[in-house]
């Protein structure tokens, strides 16, 4: 069990990440990757993120000293994490960081030169096409309506996070595929995963993520 949660994100992030990082609508917690990190990698270790959003996993990465590598298919994100990788070294983080914007489904070929060397995938697939975003209750707005904003990745019918789920699971399988190529000799896969509901019927992401087919590397747990 990892105890991730005892601050808010947005107390995890403040000053650690750039304000517009905010708009994304589906972030890791940062105490999330940052443990996840410190367990499975040492200091000098690669760690890839092929959805890497804002860069949650490679900031938290760089700033144990670890290099990191991501890979997003929005370029607005993409972006982000970039900014947020800089952000960092400003603030002292030493391990290397970089953003490739591109379709992760090709990561082994997008990435090949880094075949065999990671120590660690760290990621998380998008859960539908829409979030709660960023929800302001009446305690924030002064007692006025609860107010959503940041509840989608993007109009673009090609992010896997708007296709039907099964094809979601397709292409995260090939993503997985391609990140087992990069792993050295005992390398882990971690992801992270919540069911979520289309029309209010349940979708149980995390088990079909487990039954995803995709070749067992050594390293990788369920
Ligand atoms: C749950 S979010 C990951 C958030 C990230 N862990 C963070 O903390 O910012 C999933 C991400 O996958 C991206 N994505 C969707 N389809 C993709 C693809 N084919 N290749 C790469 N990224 C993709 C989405 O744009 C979204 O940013």
């Amino acid at each position: 069990m990892l105890v991730t949660g005892q601050d808010p994100s947005r107390v995890q992030r403040k000053g650690r990440y750039t304000p517009e990082s905010m708009t994304h609508p589906a972030k890791m917690l940062p105490a999330i990757a940052a443990q996840v990190i410190t367990a499975y990698t040492e200091p000098g270790d690669l760690v890839i993120d092929p959805m890497c959003g804002i860069g949650t996993t490679l900031v938290e990465a760089v700033h144990q000293g670890r290099d990191a590598i991501g890979m997003e298919y929005e370029p607005h994100f993409a972006q982000m994490a970039a900014g947020n990788l800089r952000h960092a070294r400003t603030q002292g983080a030493t391990g290397a960081g970089q953003v490739v914007h591109g379709d992760a489904r090709n990561v082994a070929t997008t990435l090949a030169d880094l075949a065999g060397t990671a120590a660690l995938v760290l990621t998380s697939p998008p859960y539908g096409a829409t979030t709660h975003g960023q929800i302001c209750t009446g305690r924030d707005n002064g007692g006025g309506k609860i107010d959503k904003s940041h509840g989608r990745y993007s109009t673009d019918r090609r992010n896997l996070a708007h296709r039907p789920t099964a094809e979601l699971v397709a292409g995260f399988g090939q993503i997985l595929t391609g990140c087992a190529a990069l792993l050295r000799p005992g390398g882990v896969i971690a992801v992270t995963v919540r069911p979520f509901r289309v029309a209010g019927e349940l979708v149980d992401l995390p088990g079909q993520i487990i039954t995803v087919r995709c070749p067992q590397p050594s390293g990788l747990r369920t």
